[in-house]
């Protein structure tokens, strides 16, 4: 069923509305008069009215580098236009040689890439590859997590709205997530002593030997993390008992 437009309509307004029509109600926008966006350039974003805006947010792609970066989309419009999609069955020029830079610029014995398409295969992959090399199954991490739309990921996310239908999460838990600003303890930093830390190590020691301590809440909570020592805490914490630390795939 079709909903009916207003007579005086934007277009933003339309976006808005068969966004809600045609798209699955798991895909939210944030705000009543979500932003539409149409175009942009490095720190620079237009609404599709025509609006500029100096872009404080951007995406997970784009905070690094900037919006349509031409030193990116240059390399993209040429591999499209040369080839677009194999088979990983076949080798390409350039994904060893991404692979061969990637190692050239990771420390230590990271040597060998595994290339996905999403966060959430990444986390799969790293959980997958944690419990291959350990003889641990279990994983913690943290409240406040999102790790991903797939049924594992969605396990190791701690937060309700991303979390329907229910979930297995067998051999998972979640540690209490290290935020000064709302601390979960209700202490102040540093005579809580950095509290926070020492209450994830409890949870390695419940499930035995834990194989993965999910970064994820620090793309939400950028100030809140290694200053005060407790990512090297519950990492320390974690090592003592044979477990390995993943990292988060967007990070
Ligand atoms: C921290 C974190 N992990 C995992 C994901 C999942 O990534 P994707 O949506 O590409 O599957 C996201 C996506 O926002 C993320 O922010």
């Amino acid at each position: 069923m079709t909903t009916t437009p207003k007579m005086t309509e934007t277009r933003s307004e339309e976006i808005v509305r068969k966004h809600k029509e045609f798209i699955w109600p798991a895909v939210t926008n944030y705000y009543q008069k979500p932003l539409v966006a149409d175009h942009a350039s490095m720190q620079y974003l237009w609404d599709i009215e025509g609006n500029k805006y100096l872009d404080f947010f951007g995406g997970i792609v784009t905070i690094g580098v900037g919006h349509c970066n031409p030193k990116i989309t240059s390399k993209i419009k040429d591999q499209v236009d040369k080839l677009q999609h194999t088979s990983t069955l076949f080798p390409n020029e350039h994904i060893v040689a991404l692979a061969e830079k990637i190692a050239q610029i990771t420390p230590g014995k990271l040597q060998k890439s595994f290339f996905t398409s999403s966060g959430t295969e990444a986390n799969e992959a790293a959980i997958l590859l944690s419990r291959m090399v350990s003889p641990s199954f279990d994983i913690v991490s943290l409240r406040h997590a999102y790790s991903g739309g797939s049924a594992l990921a969605k396990s190791v996310t701690a937060q309700a709205p991303w979390r329907k239908s229910g979930v297995v999460s067998v051999g998972i838990s979640h540690a209490v997530n290290p935020y000064c600003y709302r601390c979960p303890l209700h202490l102040k930093y540093p005579e809580c002593g950095v509290a926070c830390a020492n209450a994830a190590a409890p949870s390695a020691q419940d499930c035995g030997r834990s194989v993965l301590v999910s970064r994820s809440h620090m793309r939400w909570l950028p100030h809140a993390g290694d200053q005060q020592g407790r990512h090297g805490k519950v990492h320390d914490g974690n090592c003592e008992r044979d477990g390995l630390r993943g990292p988060d795939s967007v990070l």
